[in-house]
C-alpha cells in the first residue's frame, strides 16, 4: 500500500501503472491481511466478468460497510443467490422497467428546465460562474425518488437530506477501506471519528427513508416492491439508500475500479488459480485509458465513440468500453444511466453557452486520491444563456 501512496496517484492510476511494469494480471497486498487480485487487461476483464461470471459475482465490502447496507444485503453489497437476485429483478422489471421509465419523460424535462433555470440564478449572482455538479446531483435524485417512492413524489427538504447523506457515505468508506487494510488506522482520531459518523448516519438514513415508508407506496416504485416482499424494515431502507449512492455517485465520479467481486468458489483466471473469496478488483480506468486500443486516451475526442468509428466498432474496443461493468454483476440501473446522463448534458448544451471560469484558464482535472473518480477542484464554468 505505501508502494502505491507514496507516489500520490489515485488508487486506480497508481495500479494501472503498476500493471504496466508487473503485467494485467497482479496479487497486491492492500495492508498485511489480505491479498487482491488486480486485472487490467480488456480479455482478462471480460472472462471477470462475462465469461466466468458465476464465479466471480461475490462481493467484498469493508467491515465498516455493513452499517449502510443493512448487513450486506442491499443489491450491491450481497453475494448472487436468491436475495440478491429478488432484489435487482425488482428494481429492473419494476421501478426501472420501460414503463415507468416512460412515465418519467414529461416529469424529467421539467426537473431540466428547473435546472437550468437554478443555474442561470447562481450564474447571476456569481459572475455568470456556476458549479454544474451540484445542479446535476440535484435533478438526479429528483428522479431516483420518483423511481423509489412514486410519480407524485416531489421534497426538496429530502432532496437535500439525501445529497449531504450520499455524499457523507462516499467520504467514510475511504475511510472504511483504510480501517480493513491496515487495523492498527482504528487508533487514528481521524478514523475513530469517520466511525462515529458512520453509525449516526445510519440513524439519520433510517428517519429519513422510513418517514416515507410510513404511508403506503404506490404501485411500480421500488418501495412498493421492496415492502410487498416482506424484507426486514433494514432491507428496504438501505436497499433505497444505496439507489441514490449508486445513482448519484455515477453523476459525478464514475467508478473506475467498478466495485470489487469476490470468488465464489475455487477458479482459473488465465490459468493461474483462484482461491474461494479471493477479492477480484477490474481496473475500468486502464481499459478505457489503453493505448493500444484508443488514439490518444488522454484526449477529449467524442467522436470516437461515434458507431462508425474505426475504434469503437472493432471488438477490441467494444470490450474495452465498460463504464456500466458487463456480465452478472453489471450496472443494475445502466438502462437509467444511459438515458439520465446524455439527456441531462444534451439540455445542458442546449440551453446555454459554456466556457472556461477564467479566461485561458482551462479546468484542472486532476484527480482526487479516493476508490472514486472524483476531480479534485469541483468543476467552475461561465455560462451564457444561448441567444443572448
Ligand atoms: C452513468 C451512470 C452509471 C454508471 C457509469 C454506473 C456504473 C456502475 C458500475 C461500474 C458498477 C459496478 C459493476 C461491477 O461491479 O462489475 C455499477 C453497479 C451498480 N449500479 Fe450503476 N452506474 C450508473 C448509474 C446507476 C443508476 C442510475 C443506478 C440506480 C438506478 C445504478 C445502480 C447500480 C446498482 C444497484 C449496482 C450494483 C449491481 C450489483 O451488484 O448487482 N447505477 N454501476
Amino acid at each position: 500500500m505505501h508502494q502505491i501512496l507514496k507516489g500520490g496517484y489515485p488508487f486506480h492510476v497508481a495500479l494501472n501503472k503498476l500493471a504496466q511494469v508487473h503485467g494485467p494480471l497482479m496479487t497486491v497486498w492492500l495492508g498485511p491481511r489480505q491479498p487482491t487480485i488486480i486485472v487490467s487487461d480488456h480479455g482478462l476483464v471480460w472472462k471477470v466478468l462475462v465469461s466466468k461470471s458465476p464465479d466471480y459475482a461475490a462481493r467484498e465490502f469493508p467491515t465498516l460497510a455493513k452499517l449502510v447496507t443493512a448487513d450486506f444485503r442491499t443489491i450491491v453489497s450481497s453475494n448472487a443467490g436468491p436475495h440478491w437476485h429478488s432484489l435487482r429483478r425488482g428494481l429492473q422489471n419494476g421501478a426501472i422497467g420501460p414503463l415507468c421509465i416512460s412515465v418519467q419523460a414529461p416529469l424529467q424535462e421539467s426537473d431540466m428546465a428547473q435546472m437550468i433555470n437554478n443555474m442561470i440564478k447562481e450564474a447571476n449572482l456569481n459572475g455568470g460562474v456556476v458549479k454544474p455538479f451540484h445542479h446535476i446531483r440535484r435533478a438526479t435524485i429528483k428522479l431516483l425518488a420518483r423511481l423509489c417512492f412514486g410519480s407524485d413524489f416531489s421534497d426538496e427538504e429530502f432532496d437535500a437530506t439525501m445529497d449531504v447523506m450520499v455524499e457523507e457515505t462516499l467520504k467514510y468508506s475511504d475511510n472504511a477501506r483504510m480501517l480493513d487494510t491496515f487495523s492498527p488506522a482504528r487508533f487514528l482520531p481521524s478514523v475513530k471519528r469517520a466511525i462515529k459518523q458512520m453509525e449516526k448516519l445510519k440513524l439519520r438514513v433510517e428517519e429519513c427513508i422510513g418517514h416515507h415508508l410510513a404511508s403506503p407506496p404506490p404501485p411500480n416504485c421500488y418501495a412498493h416492491f421492496l415492502l410487498s416482499q416482506s424484507f426486514p424494515r433494514e432491507v428496504t431502507i438501505f436497499s433505497i439508500f444505496k439507489v441514490f449512492v449508486l445513482g448519484l455517485d455515477s453523476t459525478g465520479s464514475i467508478a473506475p475500479l467498478a466495485v470489487p467481486h469476490k470468488a465464489t468458489r475455487d477458479t482459473t483466471l488465465d490459468g493461474l488459480h483462484v482461491a474461494e473469496g479471493a477479492t477480484v478488483m477490474v481496473n475500468l480506468y486502464a481499459l478505457h485509458y489503453d493505448p493500444k486500443v484508443w488514439d490518444e486516451p488522454d484526449q477529449f475526442k467524442p467522436e470516437r465513440f461515434m458507431e462508425s468509428s474505426k475504434e469503437f466498432l472493432g471488438k477490441r474496443g467494444q470490450y474495452s468500453f465498460l463504464p456500466f461493468g458487463a456480465g452478472m454483476r453489471a450496472c443494475a440501473g445502466l438502462e437509467v444511466g444511459k438515458l439520465q446522463l446524455p439527456f441531462a448534458v444534451s439540455n445542458l448544451v442546449n440551453a446555454v453557452h459554456w466556457s472556461n471560469a477564467v479566461e485561458g484558464e482551462e479546468p484542472n482535472l486532476s484527480e482526487d486520491f479516493t476508490f472514486i473518480l472524483a476531480m479534485k477542484t469541483p468543476l467552475e464554468a461561465r455560462i451564457v444563456p444561448r441567444g443572448i
